[in-house]
């Protein structure tokens, strides 16, 4: 019987998910659908449940249910926790799963696609927002010299640091960022959405290896534009965290890794 999966998230039109998991399907011999439902500011939990109960096996949460559909859930893994939200519903014995995949994603973007290991590295997170919750913990697994959050409302970053409690987490204000240099430079914040830059200076990027913009498919953002003028040698944006999360929520629901390059290459937007 083919199973059935569908993303959720308002809006939804702009949507990848569900190319991105056909592709997958399609390599790996699985019998899925993979849809796309627009999520009702007020029926959400209805529209999850009812998608549930008609035989669902799955869910990809987005933008802006992540919160939401973590406390639907009965079980939640210790990265949705931190986060406080999640990306990914299994539905099982009629229990639904929790999960955040966007921080692994992310890594594994980082250090096995455009091979920089994150270890003894000092890495800048711009943003505190679910974005930032999501990646602490798998990168603090990844042993980096330090993980410095910048900010403009300090307080978010303080908060998020000392629910993680670890000494390699830092806080910065975006000032203090002044003369400082780190080898990882990530654009967590939304500032690219509206095509804005967050309060850096080119200096910042001296000894940077890779600039990377989470937001996918805007080509060169101000951030991008910034690093690329500073001579950082690698820039990215997030097209491959993107397809590296659905990948991990793949073989979390069907237990089979899909190749995530050739989907890569499709669907990148070269940055210019
Ligand atoms: P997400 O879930 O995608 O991380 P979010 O939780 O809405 O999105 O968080 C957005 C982040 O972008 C926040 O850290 C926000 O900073 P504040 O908490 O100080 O508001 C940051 N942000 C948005 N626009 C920004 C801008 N123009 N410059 C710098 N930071 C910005």
């Amino acid at each position: 019987m083919t199973d059935r999966y569908s993303v959720i998230g308002r809006p939804i039109s702009h949507t990848k998910s569900p190319l991105i998991h056909g592709l997958f399907a399609e390599v790996t011999e699985q019998d899925i659908t993979y849809g796309a439902i627009e999520g009702s500011l007020e029926g959400f939990t209805d529209q999850v449940l009812t998608f549930a109960t008609e035989g669902g096996r799955g869910m990809n949460i987005t933008a802006p249910f992540k919160l939401q559909a973590f406390e639907l859930a009965d079980l939640r893994s210790e990265r949705a926790t931190l986060a406080r939200a999640c990306n990914a519903l299994k539905f099982e014995q009629g229990k639904i799963y929790a999960e955040n995949f966007d921080g692994i994603g992310l890594l594994r973007d980082i250090q096995h696609n455009l091979q920089v290991p994150l270890v003894g590295r000092k890495v800048l997170l711009l943003g505190a927002g679910g974005a930032v919750r999501g990646a602490l913990l798998p990168f603090l697994e990844a042993g980096p010299q330090c993980l410095v959050i910048a900010n403009r409302d300090l307080d978010k970053a303080h908060a998020l640091a000392a629910e993680v409690n670890d000494a390699r987490v830092q806080v910065c204000a975006y000032p203090a960022l002044q003369g400082q240099v780190f080898d990882v430079v990530i654009n967590a914040t939304s500032a690219s959405l509206s095509s804005e830059l967050p309060p850096i200076a080119e200096g910042l990027f001296q000894q940077a290896l890779l600039a990377y913009e989470l937001a996918y498919g805007k080509g060169l953002t101000p951030f991008l534009r910034l690093a690329q003028e500073a001579g950082v040698a690698h820039l990215a944006d997030g097209v491959g965290m993107l397809v590296e999360q659905a990948a991990e929520a793949f073989e979390w629901w069907r237990g089979v890794r899909p190749e995530t390059r050739p989907v890569i290459d499709r669907l990148t937007v070269p940055l210019v």
